[in-house]
C-alpha cells in the first residue's frame, strides 16, 4: 500500500494524519476504529466466552472491552502510551469488565503474544509485516487475526469484507482483514493401510496447500485441498479425507466407496 493510500485511509475516517507521506515508518497514531467495525472484527473471528483477545495498539481499550462486555472474552490490550493504557483502564471499569481485562503498557514487538486466541489490530502496513513472524512463531494454529484496514504482505487473508459505515461515518466504507494462523503440514506423511502404503507430500505456502500422494506407489491428486487452522481437507480418487494436522500427525476421517474409517499419518524425516 503507498504512502498516499495510507493517508487516504485514516483521512477517510476523518482523521488529518500530519506528516504521514514523508514518514511511512512512524509508529501509527491514536485513531479509533469505529464501534460498527469493531463488532464485525470481534464476531468475523467467532470470538466467545472463552477466547482470549488481545488488541494490538489497544488505544482506549475499546476492542477488549467489547470482546469483554459483548462475549465474556479475558482481553489484553497492549498500548505503547501510557496515557492511553490509563484511560483505558478507566473505560474498563465504566462498564464493569476490569476483571476480564488488563491493559499493559508496552510496545507490541516485544510482547510475547502466545496465549491469545484472538488477535486484533488497526496498526500499519510496515507494523503487520514486521508482527508477521511472530504471529507464525507465537501464536497457536487456529488462532485468529483481524486488522481493520492494514493487510500483510505476502499471506494472503482468509477473508476480506468491506463494511459501509453508518452514523457518523455515514458513506465511508471501512475494511478489514481476517487469517486464521495454519498448522505446519508441509512435508512427507506416510500411514500403512489394509488397501497399501499411503504416502503423502504437502506442500504450504502459509494456509494454502498442494496435497499429492501415493498409495503403493501409484499417485494420486487432491487439487482442492483446504487448510484452516489445524483442520485439513482434500478430495482425490483415494477418498475424501477430512482431519487435524497435530506436530508429528494427521488424523482423520477417510471416507471412501461408502465406507468412513480413521486414518492416521505420520510425519517422515
Ligand atoms: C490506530 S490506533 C488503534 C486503537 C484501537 N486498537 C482501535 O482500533 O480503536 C493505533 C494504536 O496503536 C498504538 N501503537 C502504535 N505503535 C505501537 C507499538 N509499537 N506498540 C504498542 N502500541 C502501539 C498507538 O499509540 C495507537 O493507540
Amino acid at each position: 500500500m503507498t504512502a498516499r493510500a495510507i493517508v487516504l485511509v485514516f483521512c477517510a475516517l476523518g482523521v488529518v494524519v500530519q506528516g504521514w507521506a514523508q514518514n511511512t515508518d512512524r509508529e501509527p497514531p491514536f485513531v479509533t476504529t469505529p464501534m460498527q467495525v469493531v463488532g464485525r472484527m470481534l464476531s468475523l473471528a467467532q470470538t466467545d466466552g472463552e477466547d482470549l483477545v488481545m488488541d494490538l495498539g489497544s488505544g482506549d481499550g475499546r476492542i477488549v472491552i467489547a470482546a469483554a462486555k459483548t462475549y465474556g472474552a479475558h482481553g489484553v490490550g497492549v498500548e505503547l502510551d501510557p496515557d492511553l493504557v490509563a484511560a483505558a483502564r478507566v473505560n474498563a471499569r465504566r462498564v464493569g469488565v476490569e476483571q476480564l481485562t488488563r491493559f499493559v503498557n508496552a510496545d507490541v514487538l516485544k510482547t510475547d503474544l502466545s496465549g491469545a486466541s484472538v488477535v486484533t489490530a488497526y496498526l500499519l502496513p510496515w507494523l503487520m509485516d514486521a508482527l508477521q513472524p511472530k504471529f507464525l512463531a507465537e501464536l497457536a494454529p487456529g488462532t485468529r487475526i483481524v486488522s481493520h484496514a492494514f493487510p500483510m504482505s505476502g499471506w494472503e487473508p482468509d477473508e476480506t469484507e468491506s463494511i459501509r459505515l453508518t452514523g457518523a461515518y455515514e458513506g465511508r466504507t471501512a475494511t478489514i482483514y481476517y487469517w486464521v494462523v495454519p498448522a505446519q503440514a508441509r512435508g512427507s506423511w506416510r500411514a500403512v493401510q489394509p488397501e497399501g502404503d499411503w504416502r503423502l507430500e504437502i506442500g504450504q505456502n502459509f494456509q494454502q496447500i498442494d496435497v499429492r500422494g501415493a498409495i503403493d506407489d501409484k499417485p494420486f491428486r487432491a487439487p482442492n485441498a483446504r487448510l484452516r487452522g489445524v483442520d485439513i481437507e482434500w478430495n482425490s480418487d483415494a477418498g475424501r479425507f477430512s482431519g487435524r494436522v497435530e506436530s508429528s500427525r494427521i488424523v482423520g476421517t477417510l471416507t471412501a466407496g461408502g465406507a468412513k474409517r480413521t486414518i492416521e499419518f505420520t510425519r517422515q524425516e
